[in-house]
């Protein structure tokens, strides 16, 4: 019995809170374009659950501030189909790591997406699209921070559709979960969880769907991948992913389930699935608990995404991160709602529980543990600002591989980012054969916080110039035999100055365009060799280092 009671104690310790915080793409934690640390609204477009001061802006695409002290929201980098992007994130705790069950989920949508079913009727008719998936227009100021209530606000941000939260908030709430100790009425709708209990509204994000993955209900949400420290559960999330199982929905929406539906004379209809491949499920790798990012090796926990080939040419796409943490106090997959002969709830935990730690002895040692239900099992987030998938140029043979390199980071010392990150290229060490292709691209925002760095306050820029090895910070030219990079003069002066031009380049680069896509290259012709590149803006040594190398090898 005493020992019972020591393990219940350490483990509920253990935990305290979490943060979720993706790198790249550049995720935003529902910042727009805000110039102060603290993102403006945590309303916006989903609830992160993160701390106020993480995330990006969105990119622009000019060269300076412009409307009302922001930038354009206009610098949407692309990737190319079947691309490979590094996508990088902090999480607070993870993977491996005894302390914590963890789960990171992410899906992606974009704006070519319907939920169809067809009627009784046999007519084919529309759930809702995603066709105004945007991130909103940070140039008229606030408003465009504000949540979007209804299609006329069209220059507020908007992912998930207005109809996908309608029919959330007009459903009857699943019953069955696990809702500890909250006070969640019976008949409450689906935007009550235990998390979500006072059923606040994030853009239009359903809660219950937020909170529960696989979700029983259609969603405009495609699954990439699930790195789970459980791998157990990789069955469930491919069989019940929507990439592959239909999803249902009652006409009569207030009903959650087929037989509700049914017995109250409603018609259930079935979305299709996705028709695209189950998620991935791998391990989620190590990180050590409320450290964030602290993982071995010292790179933050990452996934190679091979851009999807389904979607339409020119989709505009948005990256949605999902990190969903647990204690071992109850089997959060096994444990659901439960209650005594009295009507009264049956938990395995409440809030700030009392322990007696001398129970048994006749003494009392009583201390109180911290312990808030509603965040006890937890969902995290972060989303990305959209970008865009293209088809691959015609004239990159199919089998090529092309990989992504952008700038992840924003400006600013490593006090004045965190939680994000100061700059670098990303992936910083890439590893090739002669036969591939690097599609180099990058975005910033005009209106960043405040921070250390050099050229124009405010303003993230940046160039690529070859090096003679990862330890220098002075650059080459192109005259040097050293620098090739590039195969030719015009590539080496567009990668150096942003496209602008070596006659009118500003020494600070302040007049380069925040966004550059410099297309792709082969680095040194597809030449086997070890290539370095740096950025001369933002590359200071000993305070920043935003240093890269390209290794092209026969075969990896
Ligand atoms: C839930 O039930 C209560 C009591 O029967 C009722 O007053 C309330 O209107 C119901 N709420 C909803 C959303 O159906
Ligand atoms: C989080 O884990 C709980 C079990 O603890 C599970 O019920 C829920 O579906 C998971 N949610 C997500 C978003 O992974
Ligand atoms: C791992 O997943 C299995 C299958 O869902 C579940 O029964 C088990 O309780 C999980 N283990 C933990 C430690 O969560
Ligand atoms: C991602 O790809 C790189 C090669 O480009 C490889 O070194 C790395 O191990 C891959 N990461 C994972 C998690 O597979
Ligand atoms: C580099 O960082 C140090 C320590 O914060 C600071 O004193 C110094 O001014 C910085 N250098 C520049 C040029 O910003």
């Amino acid at each position: 019995m005493k020992i019972v009671t020591c393990l219940v104690l350490l483990a509920i310790v253990a935990v305290v809170r979490a943060d979720f915080y993706m790198h790249n793409p550049r995720g935003s934690n529902n910042r727009l374009s805000e110039d102060n640390n603290n993102r403006n609204n945590a309303n916006r477009l989903f609830d992160s659950q993160n701390n106020n001061r993480g995330g990006y802006n969105v990119g622009d695409s000019n060269t300076a501030k412009n409307g009302n002290g922001r930038g354009d929201g206009t610098g949407i980098l692309t990737y190319y189909k079947t691309s490979i992007l590094r996508v990088e994130w902090t999480n607070q705790h993870g993977g491996e790591n005894p302390n914590v069950n963890t789960q990171v989920v992410f899906q992606y949508m974009c704006d070519d997406q319907s939920a169809t079913y067809v009627d009784s009727n046999s007519v084919t008719q529309e759930l809702w699209n995603t066709d105004l998936l945007r991130d909103g227009d940070g140039s008229i100021g606030n408003a465009a921070n504000q949540r979007v209530q209804d299609d006329t606000q069209t220059q507020r941000g908007r992912h998930e559709p207005i109809a996908f939260y309608q029919h959330c908030s007009t459903r009857n709430r699943n019953r069955g979960l696990f809702i500890a100790t909250e006070n969640i009425a019976d008949n409450a709708s689906a935007r009550r969880t235990r998390q979500d209990n006072a059923g606040t509204q994030y853009g239009s994000e359903c809660p219950e769907e937020r909170d529960y993955y696989p979700y029983w209900h259609p969603t405009p949400w495609k699954d990439i991948i699930v790195l789970t420290s459980n791998m157990t559960q990789c069955e469930l999330y491919q069989t019940e992913s929507q990439n592959v199982m239909a999803k249902g929905f009652c006409v009569d929406q207030q009903h959650n389930n087929r037989d509700d539906c049914i017995d109250d004379g409603s018609q259930w209809y079935e979305v299709a699935p996705w028709g695209i491949p189950a998620p991935r499920c791998e391990p989620l790798a190590f990180s050590r608990d409320n450290h964030l990012g602290n993982s071995i090796g010292g790179e933050p926990l990452h996934f190679n995404w091979t851009i999807p080939s389904e979607v339409t040419n020119d989709a505009k796409c948005v990256l949605r991160g999902r990190y969903n943490i647990s204690t071992d106090d109850y089997d959060g997959w096994n444990q659901f709602y439960e209650e005594d002969e009295d009507g009264d709830v049956i938990s395995p935990i409440t809030d700030d529980p009392n322990v007696n730690l001398l129970k048994g002895t006749g003494r009392a040692a009583g201390v109180q543990l911290n312990v808030d239900v509603s965040q006890f099992g937890r969902t995290f987030q972060d989303r990305s600002h959209t970008f865009i998938i293209k088809d691959r140029p015609a004239d990159i043979p199919a089998e090529a591989k092309i990989y992504n390199l952008n700038v992840r980071g924003r400006r600013g010392n490593i006090v004045q980012v965190y939680p994000a990150v100061e700059y670098d290229f990303i992936p910083r060490e890439l590893v090739v054969t002669p036969t591939d292709y690097v599609h180099i691209a990058w975005t910033g925002s005009l209106s960043s916080p405040d921070g250390a760095g050099q050229g124009a306050a405010n303003s993230d820029k940046n160039n690529l110039v070859c090096t003679a090895s990862a330890g220098h910070s002075v650059p080459l030219t192109f005259a040097d035999e050293a620098c090739n990079l590039f195969t030719t003069f015009a590539q080496h002066e567009n990668f150096a100055t942003a496209g602008v031009g070596g006659a009118t380049i500003d020494e600070l680069l302040n007049n380069a365009p925040a966004t550059y896509d410099g297309g792709l290259i082969q680095p040194g012709g597809g030449q086997v060799g070890d290539y370095y590149f740096l950025n001369t803006r933002n590359n200071h040594f000993s305070n920043r280092s935003q240093r890269g190398s390209i290794k092209v090898v026969a075969s990896v």
